[in-house]
């Protein structure tokens, strides 16, 4: 029930005037993709790249937001919906704040990732992490895939839940045929043309 109380309010500082102060526009890097792809491999090189040439960045990580904004969600349909529904209202509040935010989470339903790029328009920019689940599964980075094997971990994407691929996103890196460095590289140059484009 909406609290007709609640009035939205007019600021005088604007995300256009944050930009400007900054030097560089807003945007939303979303990586998806299975556990151990390599989202926050490939988020953390990147916003170090990116922290280099001075441009204000944030990476919202999975684990870290369940564990501290989210806390309260399970992975219950509902809840699920609930999870992306707040990031997608804090991809929307650190974009005001003129932060090009970089999101590292599975996100394994295109009906979720759908919802976000909804919310953030042209803002939004889907990044597919692919890698094999036999890769992912050999890394075994947090070690998750060996529990879902052994059933001490259920609804896991990839072993017993499914991941969607994206149908359409705005760019593919595979990180079994890449190096960290060719990945990064890949990155880098999708990000500089679209600093550049948003420059004009
Ligand atoms: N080309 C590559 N790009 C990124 N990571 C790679 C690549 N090749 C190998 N790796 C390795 O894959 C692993 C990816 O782990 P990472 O924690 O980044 O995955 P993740 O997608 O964030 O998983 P999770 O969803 O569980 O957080 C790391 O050990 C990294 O060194
Ligand atoms: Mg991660």
């Amino acid at each position: 029930m909406p609290d007709l109380n609640v009035i939205p309010q007019e600021h005088k500082i604007n995300r256009s005037d944050r930009q400007k102060l900054l030097g560089h526009r807003s945007f939303v890097i979303w990586f998806t993709g299975l556990s151990g792809s390599g989202k926050s491999t490939l988020a953390n090189l990147l916003e170090q790249n990116l922290h280099s040439k001075g441009i204000l960045t944030c990476i919202l990580d999975g684990d870290n937001i369940r564990n501290g904004l989210n806390k309260d969600l399970g992975f219950s349909e509902n809840d699920r919906i609930e999870n992306i529904r707040r990031l997608g209202e804090l991809c929307r509040l650190f974009t005001d704040a003129g932060v090009v935010v970089l999101t590292a989470f599975i996100s394994p339903f295109r009906s979720d990732r759908s919802c976000v790029r909804e919310l953030m328009g042209k803002d939004f920019h889907e990044v597919y992490v692919k890698c094999p689940l036999d890769v992912c599964e050999s890394r075994d980075v947090k070690g998750l895939y060996s529990k879902a094997r052994n059933g001490s971990i259920s609804n896991f994407t990839g072993i017993d839940s499914p991941y969607e691929e994206p149908v359409d996103p705005e760019l593919t890196i595979d990180t079994s045929s890449m190096t960290i460095e060719e990945s990064a590289e890949v990155l880098d140059k999708y990000i500089t043309k679209l600093l550049i484009k948003d420059r004009t």
